[in-house]
């Protein structure tokens, strides 16, 4: 075929570009979805990529209105508006895919040499006779022990009763899967072990399904929790699990049926079966944590706060009923403090390779937010409740990220532009769609800055209940089933979301002593904040006004980790040391910690100190 091969990462997906065809054609017709909000007229922005390798048209007046001559000059370009010259490697920023795509980049794999707890070895029995009829137990530990020069002294009493016919059925060779001194699976010989790494969320759960001797990740799935019909918060959920032992045990319930389910659903994927898995991990904030091993939760929701367990856990999968390898263990990562779990220790263990020389700030967004600021004195860290408005809950169309959601929106010349994933007519907004539309909205004029919607706008309309922001009216778009609307209540619910995590950040400064400034690097984790607009996120406040360069958006951090501690000790032992030199501060304990935070709801760009807000520009 006539044209250009481009490679694009990190998706690894390769298109062919015809002579003169712009990069979003070309990524488009290899099945990539970049977002292009204003359909390729180089007038939104928002399809950003970085040239890598190869050569490409010269920049267009829009991609010279886009990009700074340092920034062009880093490879940054539109893909609509550049037209490749020779084969090349094109790189599309987390930002710029669509969310159909981002699945695939999700969770990146961190290349670390494997080195898993659980170990497998091939044993070679000899068959049983009238003058060797030792017992099949004895046989293995002391094959085992002879062939391979360990010290094993246990067989898994699950492992150990299906043994009788497993060894008579593979001819008296196979695999045994030994972890420390324990025998704990038994395979065919060759097979491969598998393990599980679960990042367990209060509104979703994603599983990892990894090849324990390679370190490869096979397959990847998420869920929503099932726990959220009993509590969409920590909060909530705790004071339902708190009504009785027997609402505690039906929450533990629901959310090892889901882990099963998960795992059974990630082993069909890759022709494998749930007892295959010979070793799995979890990280959870700490009260998903606790309800899932059945620890008290009830002081978790009082002050002081105090976890029952903050050390890391190893529990025998049987034990909680998942029903993986009978002698499987659940490692559970150590937990920080309060509701910052070990899910936080995990995004630390995935985002630091020590402690950095640059003040750094990374955060976890979710139902709960966590924070940390790390210097080469330590680690601080706090956590936030940001609620679930960004996950869509309590705004009126608010939807999770699916099939027709507005994922993205714009208002340019008065005009809005949005995309809606698998570009489906738009049915409801999810969150990157939410923080985008307050941000445009406050830009465009019609939010205050406190907040407030400009009743004279021509979109605003009075709704049932309040003033409201048509975004798409069904006139205008024949196939919107109905308009698509935020609400003044909308925007106060994206600004107490907002205000918590810009309240937290501050509160880490102050404790340190540092002004925004001495932030060089902002990590942010989890499937939203790995999407959001940093600018939009800046625009509202719920960001300080920092260089742009300085933001890294590092996908499930949180499940990147786990997967790491599933594939290596090393990496097991490593969060145990980020745990220990952690120091922990409860927001509600500090000083002028209410002032921060109605400062903090207020939007637009600005710097707080001490519970005062001062304006930037
Ligand atoms: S699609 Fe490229 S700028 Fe809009």
């Amino acid at each position: 075929m006539e044209g250009y091969k481009i490679k694009f990462e990190p998706l690894g997906l390769t298109g062919h570009c015809r002579a003169d065809e712009s990069l979003l054609a070309c990524a488009q017709s290899a099945g990539i979805g970049i977002i292009s909000l204003c359909g390729g007229k180089g007038n939104c922005q928002s399809c950003k990529v970085q040239l890598v390798e190869g050569t490409f048209s010269k920049p267009t007046a829009q991609e010279l209105k886009a990009y700074s001559r340092q920034e062009i000059k880093e490879g940054w370009r539109l893909a609509c508006q550049t037209c490749p010259t020779s084969d090349g490697k094109v790189g599309i920023p987390s930002t710029s895919l669509t969310t159909t795509q981002r699945v695939q980049t999700e969770g990146q794999e961190i290349a670390v040499p494997p080195e898993p707890v659980v170990l497998p070895y091939q044993l070679k029995l000899k068959t049983p006779s009238l003058t060797d009829a030792q017992a099949d137990a004895d046989r293995v530990l002391k094959a085992i022990n002879h062939q391979h020069k360990l010290r094993c002294d246990n067989i898994d009493i699950g492992a150990l009763s299906q043994l009788a016919p497993q060894l008579r059925s593979w001819k008296w060779q196979c695999r045994a899967s030994v972890r420390e001194k324990e025998l704990v699976a038994f395979g065919p010989w060759p097979s491969r072990q598998l393990g599980l790494a679960v990042d367990l969320g209060t509104s979703k759960i994603s599983g990892y399904l990894v090849d324990l001797d390679s370190g490869q990740t096979l397959a990847v799935n998420g869920m929503s929790n099932p726990q959220i019909s009993y509590g969409e918060d920590i909060i909530s959920r705790i004071a339902y699990a708190t009504q009785s032992a027997a609402k505690a045990a039906q929450l533990q319930r629901l959310v090892v049926k889901a882990l099963n389910k998960l795992a059974s659903e990630l082993c069909t994927e890759v022709k494998a079966k749930v007892g295959d898995i010979v070793d799995s991990v979890l990280v959870g904030n700490t009260a998903m944590h606790h309800l899932l091993v059945g620890l008290p939760v009830k002081q978790l929701a009082v002050s002081p706060f105090v976890p029952t367990v903050s050390r890391a856990l190893d529990i025998k999968a049987s034990r909680l009923g998942l029903k993986f390898a009978p002698g499987a263990y659940l490692h559970l990562l150590p937990n920080i403090a309060a509701f910052v779990g070990a899910d936080h220790t995990a995004v630390l263990l995935a985002t630091l390779n020590g402690l950095p020389k640059e003040t750094t700030v990374a955060i976890d967004i979710g139902t709960n937010t966590e924070v940390s600021l790390i210097d080469q004195d330590g680690i601080t860290t706090t956590s936030c409740a940001s609620g679930p408005a960004f996950e869509g809950w309590h705004i009126k169309d608010g939807m999770r990220a699916a099939t027709g959601a507005i994922e993205r929106l714009r208002i340019v010349n008065n005009k809005i532009q949005y995309q809606t994933i698998d570009d489906a007519p738009a049915i409801g907004i999810c969150g990157s769609g939410i923080l985008d539309t307050v941000a445009q909205l406050y830009l465009a004029g019609a939010l205050g800055e406190g907040g407030k919607m400009d009743e004279k706008n021509r979109r605003v309309r009075r709704g049932e209940k309040h003033l409201e922001f048509v975004l798409v009216g069904n006139k205008e778009k024949k196939d919107v089933p109905r308009a698509i609307v935020i609400t003044q209540q909308d925007v106060r619910e994206i600004q107490l979301a907002k205000a918590a995590i810009r309240t937290g950040i501050q509160a880490l400064l102050e404790a340190n002593g540092y002004g925004e400034e001495k932030i060089k690097r902002v990590i942010i984790a989890g499937a939203f904040g790995t999407y959001i607009d940093v600018a939009n996120a800046m625009a509202i406040g719920m960001l300080p006004t920092l260089p742009p360069e300085r933001f890294q958006q590092v996908g499930n951090a949180a499940g990147t980790g786990a997967r790491l501690a599933l594939i290596s000790r090393a990496k097991r032992a490593a969060a145990q040391k980020i745990v220990s030199g952690i120091k922990y501060i409860e927001l509600a304990g500090v000083p002028g910690f209410s002032k921060t935070f109605m400062q903090a709801s207020y939007l637009g760009k600005y710097r707080l100190k001490q519970g005062k807000r001062e304006k930037i520009g």
